[in-house]
């Protein structure tokens, strides 16, 4: 197995301390960006290294067994890296592969899972919270059970709403500027005809069930948070995970003194197994800050990347994380 002392030994004793090493942040492509932005911004000393496995986008259809190999291949890029921290940024990665990641890599794993739970219910009132995710995600219960485990008393209404995805991915390919305005603006045109007759279609169960949370359950929502709280009604708070998820990185780092230096310049990098011009394009409307270049990771050889032993990890793996 991987480890950041095994690479100390390869890269014959250079390396940063490990207040210096960047956190690792992954996604099915552009979506964890929302996540990483969070994170710059919480900790703005922080270098990051973001990894959008593009080619293979979407996570959500698929098998949780398929994805659970994908977060080791991507995990084992990352540790080799090395970085000092990994954050899966994708619900559906989160809730088919947190606890085996956590169980193959030194570093410190953190998902998206529970820190929206989190902040769900502290958020509810009424004890009833709505989730919308992905197939994958909704099919793994993961929600479900880390409220439950939180509060029992709390209700979860899951609904699967995997053209959100599309829509996501549809816009950024369509308009110019952030997408948030590029929506808002494009209302008439687009957004009116098509995403709010699908959004009230998924939306409608969730409104008669009374939820007074709703968590935007995938990494790509927060991006269309305005349409989906317009759908749902101002007394409906919207929950995205990702300044939860932020904030739990933070307190990780700092647990383990792992913490860049406040006057630290941060790097970032970002890589992707599809076009990494497109990805630097789009990426930079999803992060707002300008994304100067992205580079090309190759399915062939992140395949090749984990050791045997860790792929058997995968195999025969039951039940979703969290
Ligand atoms: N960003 C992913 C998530 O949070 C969803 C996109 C996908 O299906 O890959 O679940």
């Amino acid at each position: 197995m991987p480890s950041i002392d095994g690479c100390r030994e390869e890269c014959g004793g250079i390396l940063s301390p490990m207040e210096q090493l960047p956190i690792g942040i992954f996604d099915s492509g552009l979506g964890g960006l929302t996540v990483a932005s969070e994170v710059m911004t919480t900790l703005p000393q922080e270098s990051i290294v973001y990894f959008g496995d593009t080619a293979r986008c979407p996570y959500g259809p698929r098998n949780l067994e398929e994805v659970r190999r994908f977060v080791i291949e991507i995990g084992t890029w990352l540790e080799a890296r090395p970085v000092k921290l990994m954050v899966i940024a994708c619900n559906t990665a989160t809730a088919a592969g947190l606890a085996l990641a956590q169980q193959a890599f030194d570093v410190p794993v953190i998902g998206v899972v529970l820190p929206g739970a989190r902040a769900a219910v502290r958020s509810t009132v009424n004890q009833k919270v709505g989730v919308i995710a992905t197939a994958g995600t909704v099919e793994s219960g993961a929600y479900s059970r880390a409220v439950r485990t939180l509060d029992a008393g709390v209700t979860v209404f899951s609904t699967p709403t995997p053209k959100f995805v599309d829509v996501v991915e549809a816009g950024l390919h369509k308009g110019p500027g952030a997408l948030e305005d590029w929506l808002a603006e494009s209302s008439d045109v687009f957004v009116r005809p098509s995403f709010h007759e699908l959004a009230r279609d998924y939306l409608a169960p969730l409104k008669r069930s009374g939820v007074d949370t709703l968590v935007l359950g995938c990494t790509h929502f927060p991006l269309l948070s305005a349409a989906i709280q317009q759908v749902m009604g101002p007394r409906v708070k919207l929950i995205s995970s990702a300044a939860e998820t932020a904030y739990e990185v933070a307190e990780a780092l700092r647990r383990r003194e792992h913490l860049a230096p406040s006057d630290h310049e941060p790097e970032h990098g970002f890589f992707t197994t599809g076009d990494p011009l497109e990805f630097a394009r789009l990426g930079s409307r999803v992060l707002r800050r300008r994304i100067e270049s992205a580079e090309y990771v190759s399915l062939e050889s992140l395949m090749k990347s984990p050791s045997a032993e860790l792929l058997t990890l995968v195999d025969g793996r039951g039940d979703a994380s969290e």
